[in-house]
């Protein structure tokens, strides 16, 4: 499986692998406006007839208050269900941070998560080595609180 930069080509199988993962979903618009801003922090996994089988879709934060450092951010990451555990979703969060460090300087990447996606929390947490910073009261549409996850890339940049 190989992983690579999104191109504006992949959006479409981009939002088509969110929609069978997540019911968080994007306008294509939403998907255009990361890959023009921020060309190098969004990658796809692709198996090898080049179908999109994981997207990472990340940001620069662009509203940070006056204390806060420049920061990363990841606005949806998923994997298709059967190219599950084999570590495509740590590839894809590994290549991003590093970015996010290198091109844009970001002292830390941020991201939302329900607090009942256990294999997204074991990911962020046991893996990746985020804390949880803050919990948000019912952030998400239907009304499930969200755990606010932090990691610094300070020893990145
Ligand atoms: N149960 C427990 N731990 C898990 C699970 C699971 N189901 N899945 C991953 N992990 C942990 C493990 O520690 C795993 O390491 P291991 O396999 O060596 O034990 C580690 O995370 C790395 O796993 P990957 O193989 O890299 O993860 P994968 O490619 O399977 O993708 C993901 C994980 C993205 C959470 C996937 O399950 C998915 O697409 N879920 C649905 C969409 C989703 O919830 N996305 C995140 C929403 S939050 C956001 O977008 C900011």
């Amino acid at each position: 499986m190989n992983i690579r930069l999104a191109r504006v080509e992949d959006l479409q199988g981009m939002q088509a692998c969110n929609l069978q993962n997540l019911p968080e979903n994007y306008t294509l618009k939403y998907y255009l406006y990361h890959a023009l801003s921020w060309p190098q922090l969004s990658y796809v996994a692709e198996d090898e007839k080049g179908r999109i089988v994981g997207y990472i879709l990340a940001k620069m934060e662009e509203d940070i208050g006056p204390d806060d450092e420049p920061h990363g951010h990841v606005t949806s990451i998923s994997v298709l269900r059967s190219y599950r555990r084999l570590g495509l979703a740590k590839r894809l969060m590994v290549q991003s941070q590093e970015a996010m460090a290198t091109v844009y300087r970001a002292a830390y990447v941020s991201l939302h998560v329900r607090k009942s996606n256990r294999a997204a929390l074991a990911l962020y947490k046991d893996t990746l080595g985020f804390t949880v910073k803050d919990i948000e009261k019912r952030y998400y549409a239907d009304g499930e609180d969200a755990y606010a996850m932090r990691l610094s890339l300070k020893h990145l940049a």
